[in-house]
């Protein structure tokens, strides 16, 4: 059921909700070129224009092979004229625009920033401006103040920006389920994110408690973090009680948070064997989400928790636009009536649409 790039008459669609997009690129060479003029964009506080760049990139991670020709994008939806021009480029070896950009000391100096756990592209333009360009100059201009967090994400940047494994996210589901499982034995843990979607590595590892008593879901995390504190393996947490409100609709906003009880760790990994001579340190800092939603939302939860953001995003516009529905991470909404979900495949039966696997929405 791929759609083959050779035969443009079966049309790519132009949402990724209805595209099958495993990590398997065939383009990367021009995704890769695509991303970082979208990066570039997203660094200077222009996601609009970004949108576009990572739009044509997710067409192009969709394909059952490289593009050869250019001809070949006359085809595929979502490819501007800026966006061919790169790929046009981009086939006799790089793009001049991408090279800039990549040299560029503006967009080196926001990314380095914004590397660290709690910056954002704001603080790290700010940190710019004022003509640092260095984690060591940042550190020694006092008038630079860290919140809780950016203090967290110094502390622990070696370890955190290092990529997380599949056997490191392992080891770590079974430390939480067992903290999960000690306080509520009827609640349960699911990997969710990334790693869901098949990918071998991550920048955090995500999880989604499922607890079948109502109410449970409100208690369950605070309880959790107490445990990994008296089992010294927490190194930073922030808990966000949740504000759900079961009567209120969907959030026509992409971009809003979902309202669930969540929290955001640092959590100490110990390493199976060797120790980190120099610092006498057996273990790592990971970077750790757990969401708790309320059971008759969990399905809804889990599916905007595993992303890809750019699949749901669509997935959203796509309820809205052809369906005149109303999608979030909380519910789905036909008018006024909710849709209540057991499994991701009742909700795209909902929106009518063929199911798409896990890894397949790597958008
Ligand atoms: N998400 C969300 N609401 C939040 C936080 C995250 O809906 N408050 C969703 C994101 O949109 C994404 C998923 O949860 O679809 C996982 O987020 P994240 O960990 O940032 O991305 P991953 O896809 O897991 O990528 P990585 O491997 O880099 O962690
Ligand atoms: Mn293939
Ligand atoms: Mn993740
Ligand atoms: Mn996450």
């Amino acid at each position: 059921h791929y759609i083959q790039v050779t035969k443009p008459e079966s049309a790519v669609s132009p949402y990724a909700c209805q595209r099958r997009t495993t990590l398997d690129n065939h383009n990367k060479i021009f995704t890769d070129a695509l991303e970082v003029l979208a990066e570039n964009l997203e660094l200077s506080g222009n996601q609009g224009p970004s949108l576009a760049f990572r739009k044509a990139a997710s067409v192009l991670k969709s394909l059952p092979a490289a593009l050869r020709r250019q001809e070949e994008t006359q085809h595929l939806p979502c490819l501007g004229e800026h966006s061919r021009a790169i790929i046009e480029i981009s086939e006799c070896g790089s793009s001049s625009r991408v090279e800039e950009i990549l040299n560029d000391e503006r967009y080196r100096t926001m990314k380095l920033f914004s590397s660290v756990f709690g910056v954002g592209p704001k603080t790290a333009e700010n940190w710019f401006c004022r003509g640092l360009r260095t984690f060591a100059e940042r550190m020694s201009e006092p008038s630079v103040r860290l919140n809780r967090m950016q203090t967290a994400g110094f502390l622990f940047y070696e370890d955190i920006s290092k990529p997380v494994s599949r056997t490191e996210a392992s080891a770590l589901k079974i430390i939480v389920e067992e903290a999960v499982i000690c306080v509520n034995p009827s609640a349960t843990v699911s990997i969710t994110g990334g790693f869901r979607r098949g990918k071998e590595f991550g920048h955090d590892v995500d999880f989604i408690i499922k607890t079948p008593e109502a109410g449970q879901e409100d208690v369950i995390l605070p309880a959790v973090i107490k445990r990994f504190k008296s089992q010294n393996i927490l190194l930073y947490s922030d808990l966000q009680e949740s504000t759900f409100d079961l009567r209120k609709l969907p959030t026509h906003c992409f971009d809003a948070m979902d309202h669930f009880g969540k929290c955001f760790l640092i959590m100490k990994l110990k390493h199976e064997q060797e120790m980190d001579a120099r610092a006498g340190k057996d273990w790592k800092a990971v970077r750790v989400d757990l969401v708790a939603p309320p059971l008759e939302r969990f399905t809804y939860a889990l599916l905007g928790w595993t992303g890809s953001t750019l699949f749901l995003r669509d997935l959203r516009r796509f309820a809205r636009l052809e369906r005149g529905k109303l999608l979030d991470n909380h519910a789905l909404y036909d008018k006024n009536t909710f849709l209540p979900a057991n499994t991701e495949e009742d909700i795209f039966a909902h929106l009518g649409l063929e199911y798409i696997e896990p890894w397949q929405r790597n958008a």
